[in-house]
């Protein structure tokens, strides 16, 4: 038995984890908790009834209670507010710190045993404030946006050299913004190098393309942002917990002695199973590459200043 809960699964983000999962029946149970009255049992009431189509006999439904995520084994966390005009980066992350206490004091309550996994943006820094809030260990708790980017990195990389995604293995360190670090070095198709398909030119522009590829989904739908490929990715991370599949992935994870931080949430490669982030591994890092992931984490830190100063308000 395996159950899942989605908060803010009436938003675009938690739909699509949540049909992800019910339809590959990757666990038994999955319930859409979210604010709006009604929208999420009318979302979790259609998905029910499209699963006699594909054959899927996952439970699915919605509620605005949150005590019915109790026993759920893991918790997703996509609720969050986008910036309104004439909010700045801090009014809009005092509101999503809002937000990610509410939530997470639920999570205590009637889920103590479950994995959060962290959604809502800024993600690093609301997984952060996740962690200081529930007081779980922080192997049961990460955020996801590495499975993303290297999802739209691998997406990139298979457009541009005309080969199949299925083959591509790619790496993405940092937090989720621009600064954020593809490894270029730790990117192969088929178990050859990239730079056997792609000039370095090429090369260099995809990288840049995957720091901003949230933006460039953004400016092209215009009001809100991606959804397809940040469910997929949660849905994917899921299914590696619930079948202790031991996934080598990225994830937002907490960084305690590792690279030379500490005390910071950001995107490293780790070991997805049963127990959550198993072990966050370190890898061999030129200069350049370990500059660029310090600028990135030094990003991330400023934030989770913010985060401890509203935490103490
Ligand atoms: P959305 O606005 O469609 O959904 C958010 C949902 O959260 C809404 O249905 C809202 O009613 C709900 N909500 C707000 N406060 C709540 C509360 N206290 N309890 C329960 N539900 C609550 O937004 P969307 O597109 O689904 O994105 C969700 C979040 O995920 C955003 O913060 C977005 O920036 C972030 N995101 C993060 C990604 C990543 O890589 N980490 C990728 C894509 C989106
Ligand atoms: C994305 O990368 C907005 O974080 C979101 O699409």
């Amino acid at each position: 038995m395996s159950k899942v809960s989605v908060i803010g699964g009436a938003g675009f983000v938690g739909q699509i984890v949540a049909f992800g999962l019910t339809k590959s029946e990757v666990v038994d149970e999955v319930v859409l908790v979210d604010i709006i009255e009604d929208k999420p049992q009318g979302i979790g009431l259609d998905m029910r009834e499209s699963t006699p189509i594909y054959g899927s006999d996952v439970n699915i439904y919605g509620t605005n209670d949150y005590s019915q995520m109790a026993g759920s084994d893991i918790v997703v966390v996509t609720a969050g507010m986008p910036r309104k005009p004439g909010m700045d980066r801090m009014d809009l992350l005092k509101v999503n710190v809002n937000i990610c206490n509410a939530v997470v004091s639920q999570i205590k309550q009637y889920a103590p045993n479950a994995i959060i996994i962290y959604v809502a943006n800024p993600v690093d820094v609301l997984t952060y404030a996740a962690k200081e809030i529930s007081g779980f260990p922080a192997h049961k708790v990460f955020g996801m946006a590495g499975v993303l980017d290297t999802a739209r990195y691998r997406a990139f990389i298979a457009m541009e050299a005309n080969v199949s995604t299925k083959d591509i293995r790619a790496m993405v360190l940092g937090g989720h913004g621009d600064s954020m670090v593809p490894l270029p070095r730790y990117t192969s198709i088929g178990g050859l190098p990239l730079s056997h398909f792609l000039s370095e030119e090429k090369i260099e522009a995809i990288v840049k393309r995957t720091r901003t590829g949230g933006g460039e989904i953004v400016s092209l739908l215009k009001t809100g942002s991606a959804y397809y490929a940040p469910g997929m990715a949660v849905a994917e991370m899921v299914e590696a917990i619930v079948r202790d599949q031991k996934r080598v992935l990225p994830v937002v994870a907490y960084l305690d002695n590792k690279y030379g931080f500490s005390d910071v949430y950001a995107g490293a490669p780790v070991i997805l199973g049963r127990n959550g982030v198993e072990k966050v591994l370190e890898i061999d890092l030129t200069e350049e590459e370990m500059r660029a992931y310090s600028e990135s984490i030094s990003h991330v830190k400023a934030g989770v200043e913010d985060v401890k100063t509203l935490l103490r308000e």
